[in-house]
């Protein structure tokens, strides 16, 4: 008997040059420093050129995940770009990142899920192969948040950042006895009663615009813990694993507070998470690829460690996938 798994080939990252400290927001806006690291563990954050969009970052991003996998474009099937901010209402920023990497073959479409988007891609990118409809796929977090970014606003404009990461993940059969490899279990979930809690005040069809980030910052943080931890434990209990076995834990970069609540209500051992939110900000959808890139190049997540990747946002949605490690 076989078993058919989706592995992971390679990983990128890509961050735009700029680095916005948290000093320089103090003298544009009424802020501090100290209250920021002591409210979100945020130190910095990049932010992108005006001559460069979520598909550049994207692209880039791509292109290092393509290397570090030992495969070119035409080898790719799929390739899906989890953003919030698209270059253009359509098309999806997947087909500008299509053009840009010279792909004319295969699908390209984006997935709006927020912060969550790529966990969210990653499971749709993993049922997608499964079910024989490609072989492998490119899958890309990326963002601009700064575009959509009330720089009036103290509550939400010290908070985001820039970047794109990204994956390439490949279907392949294994011998069920050798099938504890690749993406083993994932759990997705949303509830849109609480869209109200984190939102852009404006859009295509509502104000003909894109409108700006508002966030009812207390709420989110109340449910956040709450979200993370259900579907961390489902995922786990899905693939006959507890907290105890898992060699990295690599969350959404919101919010240091959040993040450590959530390590905890799991049980998993501090030295095990991956943090980036001090230099990154929260970058949404790019937040986990550009952390599971930042520790694969760093040297902590090694092939056959079991990851654990998870996120929340705007929707609210929320989701995890626990992962052993292949590239
Ligand atoms: O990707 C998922 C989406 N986002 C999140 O996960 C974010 C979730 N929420 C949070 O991370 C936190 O709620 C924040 C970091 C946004 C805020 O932290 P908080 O501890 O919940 O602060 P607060 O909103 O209760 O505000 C406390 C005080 C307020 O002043 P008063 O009313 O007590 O006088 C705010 O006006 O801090 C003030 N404040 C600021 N002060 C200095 C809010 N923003 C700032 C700021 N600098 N940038």
């Amino acid at each position: 008997m076989t078993i058919t798994r989706t592995l992971i080939r390679g990983v990128g990252g890509y961050l735009p040059e700029r680095i916005l400290t948290n000093k320089e927001l103090e003298s544009k806006i009424d802020t501090t420093h100290e209250w920021i690291v002591q409210r979100t563990g945020i130190e910095q954050r990049h932010v992108a050129a005006d001559d460069e969009f979520t598909s550049d970052l994207a692209t880039k991003a791509a292109q290092r995940a393509l290397d570090a996998a030992n495969m070119s474009i035409k080898d790719i099937d799929l390739i899906i770009v989890a953003t919030t901010t698209p270059d253009l209402t359509f098309p999806a920023t997947a087909a500008l990142v299509q053009h840009k990497l010279g792909m004319s073959h295969g699908a390209a479409f984006d997935l709006q899920a927020v912060c969550s988007g790529f966990v969210y891609a990653t499971t749709i990118a993993d049922s997608y192969l499964k079910n024989s409809l490609g072989k492998r796929a490119l899958v890309i977090g990326a963002e601009t948040a700064s575009r959509i970014l009330d720089w009036n606003d103290r509550t939400t404009c010290v908070l985001f950042g820039d970047g794109a990461g990204a994956i390439v993940v490949e279907t392949v059969d294994l011998p069920d006895d050798r099938a504890d490899q690749g993406i083993l279990s994932s759990r997705l979930r949303s509830n849109g009663n609480q869209w109200d809690k984190l939102y852009t005040d404006g859009g295509v069809s509502t104000t003909r615009s894109v409108g700006h980030v508002r966030m009812q910052g207390r709420e989110v943080f109340k449910h956040a813990v709450g979200m993370i931890s259900d579907v961390v434990d489902g995922a786990l209990e899905d693939a006959g694993y507890t907290a105890d076995d898992l060699d990295w834990f690599v969350p959404h970069q919101a919010n240091r507070r959040i993040i450590d609540g959530a390590g905890k209500k799991v049980g998993i051992d501090p030295k095990k998470v991956v943090i980036t939110v001090d230099k990154h900000a929260n970058t949404s959808a790019a937040s986990v690829p550009m952390a599971l890139n930042q520790a694969v190049n760093d040297g902590r997540i090694k092939p056959g460690d079991l990851v654990m990747i998870e996120a929340m946002g705007g929707g609210f949605t929320w989701g995890a996938s626990l992962i052993r490690w292949t590239s």
